[in-house]
């Protein structure tokens, strides 16, 4: 049986500026297992966006096919596809997305009001989700009262509280500071494979990318690499909690003995032109 929660094939997206064509995606094929924590990673303009938007159903393919959950996404229509993004899909977005005016449970319950949750279940679940990402403290606090990674924290729990079996990060830690940055994508990590939930991130940032599962690299439109990290990390390899107090410039020593790591992978790849693919 395929394991696939997403499955993506030959997919395009040309946009047309005038006479101009912009191929944002130029033929993309690939699919992430569930329960995986899978990163696009790729430099600015190289179709990171543009491919989250399309597998959330907020933009349609110009050709190609999305399945997800095992329903083709490009043949939805727009109110099937704003019910299919309720049922299966949470957002956690760079510049938080909070609504400035309700405190940390009543943003983190909206989601809930358009699943039809009453009011006490919603609190109670709410407030729950909160306590896991370590807000308990804050749940009467606006936005405007909470510091950057605070609100981030808040908009994961609002992500989460559906408990959609897929989320979608575009940048979650683009405004945030390194060490916050860490926090946050330690507890975007714990959460995934607490629930197992499916868990997509797109991020500019190599380093980032290699605490993934699945690392998907992608340059002008098009894959030019994917690596299956999980063996890896079964191995020993990159968790976030062990990179927490590694600093960037501090570099595996590299003896005979020591395995290329993760992160050495990442950055080659992120030099090389080749298209090889290994998954
Ligand atoms: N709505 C749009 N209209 C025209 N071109 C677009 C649009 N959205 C994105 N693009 C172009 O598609 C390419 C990929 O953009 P994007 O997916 O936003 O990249 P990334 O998220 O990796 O920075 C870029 O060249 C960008 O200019
Ligand atoms: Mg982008």
């Amino acid at each position: 049986m395929d394991s696939s929660v997403i499955r993506v094939k030959d997919l395009y997206k040309i946009y047309t500026i005038g006479t101009n064509k912009v191929r944002a995606l130029n033929g993309v094929d690939f699919s992430i297992r569930k329960g995986e924590f899978c990163c696009i990673v790729g430099t600015s303009g190289s179709g990171k966006s543009t491919l989250l938007n399309m597998l959330a159903g907020l933009e349609k393919p110009t050709k190609g096919e999305i399945v997800i959950a095992g329903e083709h996404i490009e043949k939805k229509n727009e109110s099937q596809l704003v019910q299919f993004r309720q049922e299966h899909v949470g957002f956690i977005f760079q510049s938080y997305n909070l609504m400035p005016n309700m405190d940390a449970i009543e943003n983190v319950a909206m989601p809930l009001i358009f699943q039809g949750v009453g009011k006490k279940e919603r609190k109670e679940r709410a407030a729950e989700m909160l306590k896991l990402v370590g807000l308990s403290k804050f749940m009467d606090h606006r936005p405007g009262q909470m510091s950057g990674g605070q609100q981030q924290r808040v908009g994961i729990a609002r992500a989460l509280v559906v408990n959609p079996e897929i989320v979608f990060a575009d940048e979650p830690t683009g405004n945030l500071d390194s060490r916050t940055t860490m926090e946050v994508l330690e507890l975007i990590q714990k959460i995934s494979h607490e629930k197992n939930q499916t868990m997509v991130m797109v991020t500019h940032d190599n380093h980032l990318a290699s605490f993934g599962d699945r690392i998907i690299r992608i340059s002008d439109g098009k894959i030019i690499k994917i690596t299956d990290n999980t063996l890896r990390k079964k191995e020993g390899g990159t968790t976030v909690k062990k990179a927490v107090p590694a600093k960037k410039t501090e570099k595996p020593k590299k003896d005979k003995e020591q395995k290329k790591t993760i992160w050495d992978e990442v950055e080659s790849a992120g030099q090389d032109n080749t298209e090889s693919k290994e998954s």
